[in-house]
């Protein structure tokens, strides 16, 4: 009898082991990262997600602040160097858009900011807006092409250059997805420059891009031997550099930031420490963030890196995208902060800004942090292709999440219930 007791207590208390630890993935941190959980459609955010648990937050950047900077720098550089920009003479500044994601708050914003500062912008009327009067309300559907200036999602703008009115507009716009559904394509928007400017020719006088990738892509195939101006997003190195041979712009979203960000929060998380510790109060290695580089919304847990325009006049500031920050590049000792595991995905292997710009980041700050990070890259396009390697949450202490589509929260969070 005694021995049957002992048998069931064991197991009870066996029961309990697995118990706790199944109800300890739950509460383990959580930082969403680039891709903020919300509708894809509406840009709702996607408030379960935000809140799985007290150590849940997201850390990205402003899209909207970014955005508008990438409108104004398209602009300023228009009317700063718009003579002789006309290349055929016909009154008519033409550009091409190449759009990342439909689905992505990101590029929504950049389509919506490059429109807005072109005069090109019409009302999104999918989301019940009737007039223009402010960023969101521009409609960021992408056009295909628009030959006479006929097209219902943008309308003809204007822009006065040197004394002279021109009209501007949207001669073509696509999301650039590839074949198998892989979205910010570099490729395929070094394809669609081929067909625009085979339709269109001299009648594209700039190139917008919602990327660097893309921008990059549109670049090299066509824009840098056409003398067009070319501006993309994300101050990647490779576009940096290129702004030496007539790449004409980038904006800097701050990706030794946001990288810092999402392992500091996690390490904070981890560490039940309050969660501006080495962000906006110094931590025990002198590490922290000054104001004018980040904000947090706290209704909506989330951290917000601010971005910066890299033009002509300042770029030999920005050459090295994966260089640490100096003002936050001080080792924690292991007593300060123990080692931890922390999984880490990234949506698609062949992203250049994630793989080329933010991974290198986080491989800085994951040292100082003492995070043993492992890096799960996916295929852009299947979001089970990362959660299926989220198969044993047990072995990791924290959890750092770039998911493929911003819908896709609640297929990470049951692996984790
Ligand atoms: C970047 C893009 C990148 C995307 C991935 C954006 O913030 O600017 O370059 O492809 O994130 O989610
Ligand atoms: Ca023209």
């Amino acid at each position: 009898m005694k021995k049957i007791l002992s048998l069931v207590m064991a197991a009870v208390m066996l029961l309990g082991i697995v118990n706790i630890a199944l109800a300890d993935n739950a509460g383990k941190p959580v930082i969403w990262y680039n891709r903020q959980p919300s509708n894809s459609t509406t840009g709702e955010l996607d408030m379960d997600a935000l809140t799985f648990n007290d150590k849940t937050y997201y850390v990205g950047f402003d899209a909207v602040q970014g955005a508008v900077l990438q409108g104004e720098m398209v602009v300023n550089y228009l009317k700063a160097n718009g003579e002789g920009l006309d290349r055929n003479g016909d009154g008519i500044i033409g550009y091409v858009l190449c759009i990342g994601d439909v689905g992505h708050n990101d590029s929504i914003a950049r389509t919506r900011g490059a429109r807005l500062a072109l005069g090109t912008a019409m009302p999104d009327v999918g989301q019940g807006k009737t007039e223009v009067a402010g960023i969101g309300d521009v409609d960021p559907s992408p056009i295909g092409t628009n030959t006479d200036g006929s097209a219902t999602a943008v309308k003809d703008g204007e822009i006065e250059i040197g004394g002279k009115t021109y009209i501007v507009r949207e001669l073509a716009s696509q999301e650039m997805k590839n074949s198998v559904g892989a979205t910010w394509d570099a490729a395929t928007a070094g394809n669609a420059i081929g067909i625009w400017s085979g339709t269109f020719g001299d009648q594209i006088d700039v190139v917008v891009s919602n990327n660097d990738g893309m921008g990059m892509a549109v670049f090299t195939a066509w824009s840098k031997d056409n003398k067009v101006p070319t501006f993309g997003y994300d101050a990647n190195s490779d576009a940096v550099a290129a702004i030496a041979d007539g790449y004409c712009g980038t904006i800097s979203q701050n990706a030794d930031v946001q990288a810092y960000l999402t392992l500091r929060t996690l390490r904070n998380a981890l560490d039940d420490a309050d969660i501006m510790v080495g962000i906006k109060n110094p931590d025990a290695a002198g590490n922290v963030l000054s104001d004018d580089l980040y904000y947090y919304d706290e209704a909506t847990r989330c951290f917000y890196a601010l971005n910066g325009a890299v033009t002509a006049d300042n770029y030999e500031l920005f050459m090295d995208a994966t260089a640490p920050n100096a003002k936050f590049n001080f080792q924690l000792t292991e007593e300060q902060a123990p080692t931890k595991k922390v999984w880490l995905s990234v949506y698609n292997a062949a992203d250049n800004f994630l793989n080329a710009t933010y991974v290198p980041q986080l491989e800085n700050y994951q040292k100082i942090l003492n995070l043993d990070v492992e890096y799960v890259k996916g295929d852009g396009q299947t979001e089970g292709n990362l959660t299926d390697r989220l198969g044993n949450p047990d072995e990791y202490d924290g959890f750092a999440i770039n998911m493929v589509k911003t819908d896709n929260a609640a297929s990470y969070m049951v692996k984790l219930q």
